[in-house]
């Protein structure tokens, strides 16, 4: 029996993007679409999604939403997933969701008078809005899903209005949801007056259900839903630790029973070094060794670095946060210039980390290359041109750009956290041997110990080019397709679904 699931997101790739999030949303329906299942996605009506190049339609449907003492009647819009079958509601409420400017103003934040970045006041309304109209689209989709996934804080009340407003209501008794956590630093919490807005019985705050220091979106997610999973096995522990839980560790421990950990996919449909069309010359395993030294000159001219093939090139895309251990490279760079690379970085985010980067840049002219901002085209030349990618993450949920590097051949270099110890193999002597390894791993969060894994990294490519080229064709045969991804979801979906 196939089935039935919606999937409700604050982004989705191809309409609005931040990270991960997006990619996974875009990705994951259509996976499931294309093992027979039935999906349908839901997110907000952004102003970047009427630019995204795809016809959004009409669809007639009017929701009553409540909201606070009010309700918000908001039109849905209609769309269907480029490559595939699977459509996607928008919901629309100018107000909330139609500020966006691709500039200075985003999904969730804006640039305050001082030029740094700053959630907007409203986003608890904004989505608590969201979450409930996901709950009153059940009826017009088209069909009766099984299961309702929602993921991250913004959509961490879908659970609960499931299981304590609609529960009763004809068509949603047998409905289960999923929650998944693609990062448990970002929480949604807001204060104790936001419960006015949700139409929620003022019992469920309290510190079993809602409240955690105000009330906390993620946590209600955790509570409520029939199973929550996160992106990764080792994630899915590491949180369970003071160390990572961000006060929640607690909180997971005691539904460990309905926590798992399932690795994202890659999209090997936009991130196939064969079939990119964003990248100068296109290549496979077999013609990698010929054809990346062309990506990598492309790379460099973009960055406006010297053309020169003998000097190893180290990548990066990420978003400019601590998370990502930006903090690492930045101090390291020293270290990196020493051993004789060059290094490029695309990344949007905090000022503080691109002044670094700057500054950088400004003192190795002939040695760094920066692009601040979002850049799609740019990261897909970065993944081809380099020769090794950085991910010194201080934690990482799940991380896609490490599968990006995998597939494209670039052998990643990552800190041993959540996703990434669970899809990179260390090119130690033995895995060497073994022909196991696909990328370096280093475990101290330390830019001494970055610097030592770049540099055995280094010692590989100079000096021992047969086992660069192994690892590079091990990386490229891995398969990390959303496919086996959905699969995961789907036994996942039959387990609450029950018979
Ligand atoms: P996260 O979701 O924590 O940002 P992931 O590795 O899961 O990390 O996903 C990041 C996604 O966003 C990838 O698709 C990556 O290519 C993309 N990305 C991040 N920063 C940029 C940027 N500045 N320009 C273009 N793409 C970016
Ligand atoms: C989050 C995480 C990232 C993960 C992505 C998609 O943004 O930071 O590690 O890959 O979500 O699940």
């Amino acid at each position: 029996m196939p089935v039935r699931v919606l999937l409700a997101a604050s982004e989705v790739a191809g309409f609005a993007k931040t990270g991960g999030l997006a990619d996974v949303a875009a990705a994951l329906p259509r996976a499931l679409a294309k093992r027979g299942n039935m999906a349908a996605v839901a997110m907000p009506l952004y102003n970047s999604c009427r630019r995204a190049g795809v016809p959004i339609e009409r669809t007639g449907i009017v929701l009553p939403v409540p909201n606070g003492d009010r309700v918000l009647a908001c039109r849905v819009f209609r769309a269907t997933l480029p490559s595939s079958g699977v459509p996607i509601f928008f919901i629309e409420h100018a107000p909330y969701f139609e500020r966006d400017d691709g500039k200075s103003r985003g999904l969730y934040q804006t640039i305050n008078g001082w030029g740094e970045k700053e959630d907007y006041w409203d986003n608890g309304e904004r989505f608590v809005f969201f979450s409930r109209a996901i709950l009153e689209l059940i009826p017009h989709l088209g069909f009766a899903p099984h299961i309702i996934h929602a993921n991250d804080w913004q959509t961490g009340l879908v659970p609960v209005y499931l299981s304590e407003v609609y529960r009763q209501q004809p068509g949603y008794q047998r409905i289960r949801s999923v929650f998944t956590i693609h990062n448990i630093a970002y929480q949604g919490s807001f204060p104790r007056e936001l419960m006015n807005y949700t139409g929620l019985p003022e019992r469920l705050y309290n510190p079993a259900q809602l409240e955690h220091y105000g009330l906390n979106l993620l946590k209600a997610g955790i509570v409520f839903a029939d199973a929550v999973t996160t992106v990764s096995p080792t994630y899915a522990r590491e949180i369970q630790t003071a160390e990572f839980g961000c006060g929640l560790e607690g909180l997971l421990s005691s539904y460990h029973w309905k926590l798992t950990g399932i690795v994202n996919g890659c999209d090997y449909t936009h991130w196939n070094p064969e079939t990119d069309q964003y990248i100068i010359a296109p290549y496979n395993a077999e013609t990698v060794f010929e054809k990346k030294p062309l990506c990598k000159a492309d790379l460099q001219r973009r960055f406006h670095l010297p053309v020169d093939a003998n000097r190893p090139v180290l990548g990066v895309v990420a978003r400019l946060v601590s998370q990502k251990g930006i903090d690492l490279i930045i101090s390291a760079t020293p270290g990196f210039i020493d051993l004789g690379c060059q290094l490029v970085v695309l990344g949007d985010g905090e000022r503080e980390f691109q002044n670094q980067l700057q500054h950088l840049r400004d003192r190795y002219p002939d040695r760094i290359g920066v692009y601040f901002g979002f850049n799609e085209p740019l990261a897909h030349v970065i993944e081809a041109g380099a020769d090794l990618f950085l991910m010194p993450s201080r934690y990482e949920p799940c991380g896609l750009n490490q599968l990006y590097s995998l597939k494209y051949g670039t052998p990643p270099v990552v800190r041993l956290t959540g996703g990434l110890a669970d899809t990179v193999v260390n090119a130690t002597v033995e895995n060497l041997a073994d022909g196991r390894a696909t990328g370096f791993t280093f475990g101290d969060y330390s830019a001494y110990a970055l610097y030592e894994t770049v540099k055995w990294a280094l010692t590989l490519y100079r000096d021992r080019p047969a086992d660069f080229r192994q690892i590079i064709r091990t990386a490229m045969a891995q398969d990390w397709s959303w496919d086996r991804s959905a699969e995961a979801y789907e036994k996942l979906y039959r387990q609450i679904i029950g018979p």
